[in-house]
């Protein structure tokens, strides 16, 4: 188990590095991810490169025992770069540029930027190659993080070939964007900018093919940077620190995953009633982004964070729970930012391993804790996250193109109600797989697709597929509406899915900000509501609306489906004997789904592990190896629970009972 911190070094005079790392010896530090915003003091101007104070910074740490991440130090470029060549500024929608004085000023496509940062990238390489404290290459970090959008001209240029290569022909392009609207036809590639800021709202295909292209550039820099390092030193593992949190969307990282070694992902907690479920849910989705296999938990906070509108500091308990979440979702790996807390600088007032206060703080003895903790569960370290027998499906296409303008309602959040489902499987003690919409769906018994509005044809044929094989799929409002060029499928909404779910829609009924509507089970929708015709043979409608402009009419439906092959033993899931297709026609948010999940898990026979009185309480994720298998339990409340009959040989911690805040993980197999 790693464990660690961003390290910066050239923040502090020489005399504090001794005590940096005798303090990181104490805690159990293992890996530091160093230079991370180091441009400026490696390279002072264009032709010097100063190696000194970082071949120091090396040494030293080796001298300790502490492996290094090298980042390649291209995040945030010097002031002598950016006075030089002010076109590798990034420029918005607006036309205005992104000047440097903060960081991460650079288009993702600029030439010029790449030359310089490829550069210095080459020469660390050449330079540490042979280090001995060189474990693993940190490209860049976090892409995109201030700069994913960058609208400039060098944009413009990359925009037009990545169009080249998906669309071929000009004509191509015109059907794809539906350009025969708003006489937008174009006649030459030239013609074609990124959405820049219009007179009204831009081509909504050029919208979502600009987001694509946008992914596609920060990811081939990536690869640029991640050739040379192979080239350089073939045998060093290469990352890049992703952010699968909170409404962070602009890159798709289900599809950057397989261009490095191993997934790094940083995560910071959200304050509010569902803070822990986001982080579980982003840590969940984190591991089967990468296949399955462990990953790093590259940042997260020790306490407070400094960018949030109000930044709490963790209570007791916070730090190593939070901490172990990401383990229990298969990470390797736990790592913070930063190391030492700043004394100048934007980031002063974020919370670090070692805090203004010293050593003597409640953060650094916990800190100290949460390292022998991870020394305590090393055994786990290797395994996977279990399969689960439910799963929600997550995807970028739907959830860009869900959210673009010019919609029946710009209220709708797609990652929110994919959460409000996850907080609902919480809340019936079952673990449920978040899993990009490419993954196979092989062996789940229950696959949630929240708001899957883009299907692609290929998409629709799958998930028939998936319920002829006796699957029980679930999809909600604004699903199956567009296919990949974001077209409408015609005949009555929801267009791909609706002979799948026996259903079909006229006109979506979206709701004003505050309105609800209540349904025969008890349950308050909001945001949107459908008029829903039910159409096929064999579909239940499992409630209704009693109030609002579709009163009497169904609100949410089940259409059950003859297995094909039913009761043969093809390793169809639920048993082989009948699949369904649910649809939820409105947002019902925690409260409404948790009970309306209990149904549908009765329905496709999947039960709790759990006992019932600590169900929404404690949080089980199971990781799993050859011959091993781990419970984590997580106490997501402030008072200790019972788990009467659940039973483990314990390896950290206890459950009789389980502490408030508190993990405990106990080996079943
Ligand atoms: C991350 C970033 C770190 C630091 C941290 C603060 O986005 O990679 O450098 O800024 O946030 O929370």
């Amino acid at each position: 188990m790693a464990f660690g911190a961003d390290y910066n070094p050239d923040q502090w005079p020489r005399e504090v590095w001794d005590s940096d790392v005798a303090a990181m010896r104490e805690a159990g530090v293992n890996i530091v991810s160093l230079a991370i915003f180091s441009w400026a003091r490696i390279q002072p101007n264009a032709e010097t490169f100063d190696w000194a104070w970082l071949d120091d910074a090396m040494d030293l740490l080796h001298a300790n025992g502490i492996a290094v991440d090298l980042a390649t130090a291209t995040a945030s470029p010097p002031p002598w770069l950016t006075t030089s060549h002010p076109e590798v500024l990034p420029v918005d929608s607006t036309g205005a540029t992104l000047w440097p004085g903060a960081r991460q000023h650079w288009r993702p496509t600029s030439p010029v930027f790449r030359s310089y940062a490829l550069t210095l990238v080459r020469e660390l390489a050449k330079r540490y190659a042979n280090h001995p404290a060189l474990t693993a290459w940190h490209i860049s970090n976090e892409l995109g993080c201030h700069n994913v959008y960058d609208y400039s001209d060098d944009a413009a240029h990359a925009f037009r070939d990545w169009l080249k290569a998906r669309y071929r022909t000009i004509d191509g392009l015109n059907e794809a964007w539906g350009t025969a609207f708003w006489s937008q036809r174009y006649s030459a590639w030239g013609q074609i900018l990124p959405p820049r800021q219009a007179a009204s709202y831009p081509n909504p295909t050029q919208q979502l093919d600009f987001k694509r292209f946008s992914s596609d550039a920060l990811k081939d820099y990536l690869v640029a940077e991640r050739e040379i390092l192979r080239a350089i030193t073939p045998d060093v593992p290469i990352t890049t620190n992703f952010m699968v949190m909170g409404e962070t969307k602009g890159m798709n990282y289900a599809d950057w995953a397989s261009e490095v070694d191993f997934v790094s992902n940083d995560h910071y907690y959200t304050p509010g009633p569902q803070g822990l479920d986001e982080l579980s849910f982003s840590a969940n989705l984190t591991g089967h982004i990468a296949s399955g296999r462990p990953w790093f938990l590259m940042e997260h906070s020790t306490s407070a964070v400094n960018w949030q509108p109000i930044n709490l500091a963790k209570r007791p308990g916070e730090l190593g729970r939070d901490s172990l979440v990401h383990v229990a979702h298969g990470a390797d790996a736990v790592c913070f930012f930063q190391w030492r807390q700043s004394k100048a600088g934007a980031e002063k007032y974020h919370s670090a391993m070692l805090p203004h206060a010293g050593t003597d703080s409640a953060v650094f003895r916990a800190v100290a804790q949460l390292g022998q903790d991870l020394k305590t569960i090393q055994p786990i370290a290797g395994t996977d996250q279990a399969r689960s027998r439910a799963a929600i499906l997550f995807d970028w296409d739907s959830w860009w193109a869900s959210e673009l303008d010019s919609h029946p309602t710009d209220r709708l959040r797609y990652r929110q109600e994919a959460l409000d489902w996850y907080t609902a499987f919480l809340a019936n003690g079952v673990p449920a797989d978040v899993v990009p919409v490419s993954a196979s769906l092989d062996g789940y018994d229950l696959v949630v697709a929240p708001i899957l509005h883009l299907v692609p044809s290929s998409l629709a044929t799958r998930l028939s597929e998936y319920v002829a094989g006796g699957g029980h799929l679930v999809t909600t409002y604004f699903s199956g509406i567009v296919n990949e060029d974001d077209h409408i499928w015609l005949g009555g909404y929801p267009g791909a899915l609706r002979d799948l779910l026996g259903i079909r829609i006229e006109e979506f009924g979206p709701l004003l900000e505050g309105d609800s509507v209540t349904l025969d089970n008890g349950a308050d929708g909001t945001l949107w509501t459908d008029r829903i015709d039910v159409t096929g043979a064999d579909v239940d409608v499992l409630a209704w609306y009693k109030t609002g402009e579709h009163a009497g009419r169904a609100a949410i439906t089940r259409r059950t489906v003859a297995a094909v092959g039913s009761g043969s033993d093809d390793g169809a899931p639920g048993g082989g004997a009948e699949g369904s297709a649910t649809y939820v026609s409105t947002r019902l948010g925690p409260d409404g789904l948790t009970p309306l999940l209990a149904d549908l898990l009765r329905a496709a026979g999947i039960a709790s592990p759990l006992p019932e009185e600590a169900r929404g309480q404690v949080e089980l994720a199971i990781r799993t190896g050859d011959d091993r298998e781990f419970w984590f339990l997580i106490n997501r409340t402030d008072v200790p629970v019972e788990l009467p009959g659940v039973t483990g040989e314990p390896l950290l911690g206890s459950i009789t009972p389980l502490p408030p805040r508190a993990v405990a993980v106990l080996r079943t197999r």
